[in-house]
């Protein structure tokens, strides 16, 4: 057994044997990237859709529990901007699913108290996802729990290049010189900037055993912790989300100091 090996073998009887403390610091924002979907479907037999439906109702359970253990923002990867390169059916698919997942779980994101937002170039979606979206973002903009933040059709490159260029245009008409643009300036540009305090993110997951970022929050994501789950996303559930936060609970951030 090499030594790389080794040291994973130990970290995997490192993630079973820890536990979810309640009392312990619980992270602010989580982030997660939901792959497995089209996997978990093939090992069924059963077309890849069928995972994205399976998808949406782990959603569903995480969004609650996350809720109820007081995280203040759930973002969610639920299509990139480079996702439009697959088959037209399962785009379709994917685009029909915002409208199934709000006209059936709003009333128990209002019941728990938690707001929708969205980020993303949410003008290039199809008019009917564009709408549900938008109406579950004007149903629940009272609310003040948790903010479930769903990326659809983003890009962490676009989403900086985009600010890149709001900065460019203040400067270009005077608003602002070059010597203002500090990090917090930058920020006011990003899709994340309604988030105020919870922009950054605290704790990266992906689920499936694939370990990468696939171009999700790179400037948010500076100074995360990421957890990488073997778990299908169809197969992740609360215990899950419990047992990655406890692996998160013994982790020492250090942001660059000791
Ligand atoms: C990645 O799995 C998953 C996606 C691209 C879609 C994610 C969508 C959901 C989880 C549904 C929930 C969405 C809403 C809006 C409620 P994959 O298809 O790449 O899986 P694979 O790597 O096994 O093929």
């Amino acid at each position: 057994m090499n030594w790389l090996f080794k040291k994973r073998n130990q970290k995997e009887k490192e993630i079973t044997a820890v536990s979810f403390n309640a009392d312990e610091k619980i992270p602010q924002h989580i982030a997660i990237i939901m792959d497995g979907n089209g996997r978990w479907a093939q090992n069924k037999f059963m077309p890849r859709i069928a995972g994205h439906k399976e998808g949406m109702n782990t959603v569903k359970k995480v969004t609650k529990r996350a809720s109820q253990m007081g995280v203040k923002v759930l973002s969610l990867y639920a299509f990139s901007t480079e996702n439009w390169k697959r088959p037209d059916d399962e785009v379709s698919f994917l685009m029909q699913l915002p409208v199934d997942f709000f006209d059936t779980f709003v009333p128990e994101l209002m019941e728990q108290n938690v707001q929708v937002q969205v980020m993303g170039f949410i003008e290039q979606l199809p008019k009917h996802t564009r709408n549900a979206v938008e109406k579950a973002i004007a149903d629940t903009k009272e609310n003040t729990g948790m903010v479930l933040n769903f990326a659809l059709n983003y890009g962490g490159r676009s989403e900086l290049i985009e600010a890149s260029k709001a900065i460019a245009e203040k400067v270009k008409a005077g608003e602002i010189e070059v010597e203002d643009i500090t990090e917090s300036l930058f920020e006011e540009s990003l899709m994340t900037h309604a988030l105020k305090d919870y922009q950054n993110v605290d704790f990266m997951i992906r689920t499936s055993g694939e370990e990468r970022i696939s171009n999700f929050m790179l400037w948010q994501n500076a100074y995360s912790e990421f957890y990488f789950s073997q778990e299908l996303w169809p197969d992740f559930n609360e215990q899950a989300l419990e047992q990655a936060i406890g692996v998160y609970q013994k982790r020492h951030r250090r942001f660059g100091g000791l």
